[in-house]
């Protein structure tokens, strides 16, 4: 090859080498340019520097010293190049002009689940007639979730099949590392060694009646306590049942409480949460915590809906935390929040409440 031809070569690869690596908008353009040119097996270079063997021998030292320039330049290109993208921001992708004048995004507000708008308004409205909340927990023992509740042992309530039983541990004692079993109340017990000891049954609580329990075990009457929780049953999901599910209780123990304080309770509450004057019924129902025991109705919009159970006070259950009968009584009730937050809102199936659809949420 003549020198002349191959300077010109060397000349056109300069610029089209500089020329590409100043369009690269970002690195993988650059990249492939930098493939294209200064790649080490074929790049264009490369290709270039193998014609230098074809030149004449007295115009070698020229065409030596023009090549290796132009290579110089072609690799500063690069380097140009990369520092260019390395300031650009979002990696040199093409930056668009930020128009001042476009409407701004509108923000969207979280709001709260319309369970726990319903639990709220629950809390502000007993409160108001002097309730304190209380709290318990979801596991429970036997005693709480049944037996202190005047649910024996033989009761159909019982039945594994309609609760939610947790499987028992067994600990064997020994020497070594001493072994605890974990029990419901105490916390840990230890098991001495030659001994060995199963786990009271636990199971997830079937009802807030539960803590009606725990509250009149650490406290002397009186006492008027709501309680708003998680139960759960073993039931299939359908427009009105799930597994898990919420309610609300009361409990009033004082000296001389009547029917009549406790029908007066529900209907301030009714009419405070539904908004108007509303009337209440007492049908006549059985619930072995509670004697006389009844069901609760509430009349909304010319329709009479269940709200939920009450009654006075078992004096079985008084005698189960050390009160006495003959010195006080109480009543109790337990709704459930998913009913009267459905009936309030008119939605007709309650499995709405837990798919976690922001579409049906956002209406509340
Ligand atoms: N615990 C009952 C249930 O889950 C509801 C209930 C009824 C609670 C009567 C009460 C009560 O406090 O007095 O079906």
């Amino acid at each position: 090859m003549a020198l002349a031809e191959f300077l010109t070569a060397l000349d056109d690869l300069a610029s089209r080498a500089g020329k590409a690596f100043a369009d690269s908008a970002d690195n993988v353009a650059l990249e492939a340019a930098r493939v294209e040119f200064l790649g080490a097996k074929s790049g264009q270079i490369k290709n270039v520097q193998k014609q230098l063997g074809t030149i004449p021998g007295p115009d070698k030292p020229a065409a030596g010293k023009r090549f290796n320039e132009v290579k110089n330049e072609i690799e500063a290109a690069f380097a140009a190049a990369g520092e260019r993208l390395a300031r650009e921001p979002g990696q040199g992708s093409k930056r668009k002009a930020f128009d001042l004048t476009l409407p701004g995004r509108p923000v969207r507000l979280g709001r709260l689940h319309p369970l726990t708008q319903t639990i709220e308004e629950l809390k502000d409205i007993m409160g108001r007639l002097g309730f304190s909340v209380a709290d318990g927990p979801e596991v429970e023992d036997e005693w709480h979730n049944f037996e202190a509740l005047n649910i024996p042992a033989s009761h159909p309530a019982r039945d594994p099949l309609e609760n939610f039983y947790l499987a028992t541990a067994k600990v064997s004692g020994g020497t070594g590392v001493s072994p605890v079993l974990r029990t419901a109340d105490t916390g840990k017990m230890p098991v001495p060694p030659g001994e060995e000891k199963v786990s009271a049954p636990m199971l997830l609580r079937s009802q807030t009646s539960t803590v009606q329990i725990r509250v009149m075990e650490k406290t002397r009457p009186p006492l008027r306590v709501i309680s708003l929780g998680r139960v759960y049953r073993p039931d299939t999901a359908d427009a009105t049942h799930y597994p898990m599910f919420h309610q609300i209780e009361g409990l009033l123990v004082d000296y001389h409480v009547t029917m009549a304080d406790l029908k007066s309770v529900l209907r301030l509450f009714a009419s405070s949460f539904l908004g108007s004057d509303v009337h209440i019924r007492f049908r006549p129902s059985f619930f072995p915590f509670t004697e006389p025991s009844v069901e609760v109705d509430m009349q909304w919009n010319d329709r009479w809906i269940e709200m939920g159970g009450a009654g006075m006070v078992d004096p079985n259950v008084l005698k189960a935390v050390g009160y006495d009968p003959d010195e006080v009584t109480g009543f109790a009730f337990g709704l459930g929040v998913e009913r009267v937050c459905a009936r309030r809102h008119g939605v007709s199936d309650i499995r709405e409440f837990y798919k976690n659809d922001i579409r049906f949420l956002h209406q509340f």
